[in-house]
């Protein structure tokens, strides 16, 4: 039988690989799925044979000159919807998104409906990833059943299943004794719990951050302390148990603070931060048409917070402390967001504007392009415990790998979005930055119309 290999070698562009410390112009090549190797464009080395040899090779060549190369992206939360939520989002409509958005892996929470409390809900999204999905998808099992804090759910059966991690989402577990034997069984099974650090009865019907901005504009505010009573919570409890805690979308001065200490302790612990918590502020929540006082596509949770935060959060990225950036892409429809801000769904539909809202970051000489790329590749894929396989373009890992344009110039229009959630406060926005194409397992599963694939050439092999 003739053996055929499809190759893809991704010309010319200056490949950036924080796993490996990577930072040179070359080509990349990739081989069924895997990557082959990064080689430098100098080298004219033959093309690499694998084994068995293939009769025929067809290589595709993408020409990435001017633009940067780097491991695909990792995103440890994000809200796919499906099971339940179709009308919001699906999983087919939302990795379509990802995959806009450069990302090859994402976890997705467990606030479906059913929730990711079961290994038979585990299997389903998985089985139902395999057929519909553009890009891997990582579940995350629940901490308690149906997410009431009242029971723990079956996390061995979980682990089995093949979850990541372990979180009840915006439904954080209150009960510390039971979130102490979540930690407890989530250490024996070597997976990390990943809190949404609410004290609800401090956030109660709050809308924005407390402050001088819900102070002004009359509306009711979530205070820093109910995130932050909940990280120092579960940092005393981490150290208890030894377990491994993730830290979700810290928004806070105070968190940043909290989460410095404990691993200057040595306490076993990661953390994260979306894109809208480094780039807005709690002003955002003004709307830009004089007919609406507020924009309900900037109501979140946690609240977008103060510029003092904000500068605590990216101080907190460089530093180490924060580990890794998470979209928390939650997708709503336009009826949860049109109506008034009291009764709007917190969320911001994040995929496809996260690249392009961080690049103001480097722009702005606040952080460099390697190190953000760092915070969105190895270091999430570090927090799953999936380093040297995802987040990397080490020789063997599987093909994952994002390709952008760091200086192409484009306005957001969400009408464009391939996510059903057009919930972005970024509309009409103009960033500088863009992902050009996705390449997941192998598959390019986007392109951005103004890339050419070159051409497509066929080699004969002769064994002789
Ligand atoms: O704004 C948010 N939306 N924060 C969360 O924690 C949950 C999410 C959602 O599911 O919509």
């Amino acid at each position: 039988m003739n053996r055929e290999a499809i190759f893809l070698l991704i010309r010319g562009g200056h490949i950036i690989d924080p796993s490996q410390g990577i930072d040179q112009v070359g080509d990349l090549l990739v081989a069924e799925g895997k990557i082959v190797q990064v080689r430098d464009t100098a080298i004219q080395s033959p093309l690499f044979s694998p084994t068995p040899h293939p009769d025929e090779i067809k290589t595709q060549h993408l020409d990435a000159r001017g633009l940067v190369v780097c491991p695909g992206f990792v995103d440890l939360h994000c809200h796919l919807r499906e099971p339940g939520f179709e009308d919001k989002e699906t999983i087919a409509t939302g990795t379509k998104a990802a995959a806009i958005g450069g990302f090859t892996t994402v976890c997705c929470m467990a606030n479906t409906k059913p929730p990711l409390d079961t290994p038979a809900a585990v299997d389903w999204i998985k089985q139902k990833a395999s057929r519909d999905s553009s890009v891997a998808v990582l579940p995350i099992g629940c901490i308690t059943k149906e997410r009431k804090g009242e029971e723990l759910t079956d996390m061995t059966g979980l682990a089995e299943a093949g979850v990541v991690a372990f979180s009840d989402d915006g439904d954080p577990v209150a009960n510390s004794q039971l979130m102490r034997h979540a930690m407890e069984y989530s250490r024996d099974l070597g997976l990390p719990v990943i809190d949404h650090c609410e004290d609800k009865t401090l956030s109660d019907i709050g809308i924005i951050n407390e402050g001088q901005m819900s102070a002004k504009c009359g509306l009711q505010g979530i205070p820093a302390a109910a995130e932050e009573i909940m990280v120092a919570r579960d940092l005393i409890l981490a150290k208890l148990t030894k377990a491994r805690l993730h830290i979700a979308h810290a928004s806070t001065k105070g968190s940043v603070e909290l989460i410095r200490r404990a691993k200057e302790k040595g306490i076993s612990v990661t953390a994260e931060v979306t894109p809208h918590h480094l780039t807005l502020t709690e002003e955002r929540i003004i709307g830009k048409d004089s007919n609406e006082p507020f924009d309900t596509n900037a109501k979140v949770n946690p609240p977008l917070r103060t510029k003092e935060d904000v500068q605590a959060l990216i101080k907190g990225l460089k530093d180490g402390v924060i580990d890794a950036i998470a979209t928390d892409h939650a997708p709503h429809t336009l009826g949860d967001k049109n109506c008034r801000l009291e009764l709007a769904a917190f969320g911001i539909s994040g995929f496809e504007t996260a690249l392009g809202c961080l690049m103001a970051l480097v722009q702005e000489g606040k952080i460099d392009l390697t190190m953000l790329l760092s915070k969105l590749t190895c270091e999430p894929a570090k927090v799953i415990g999936r380093s040297g396989e995802l987040g990397t373009l080490k020789t063997g890992a599987p093909a994952n790998i994002t390709i952008l344009d760091p200086d192409q110039e484009w306005i957001v229009d969400s009408r464009n979005f391939a996510s059903k959630g057009k919930n972005t406060p970024y509309d009409g926005y103009k960033f500088k930055g863009k992902v050009m194409a996705t390449i997941a397992q192998g598959k390019l599963v986007y392109t951005d119309d103004s890339l050419v694939i070159t051409r497509s050439e066929v080699t004969k092999q002769s064994h002789g």
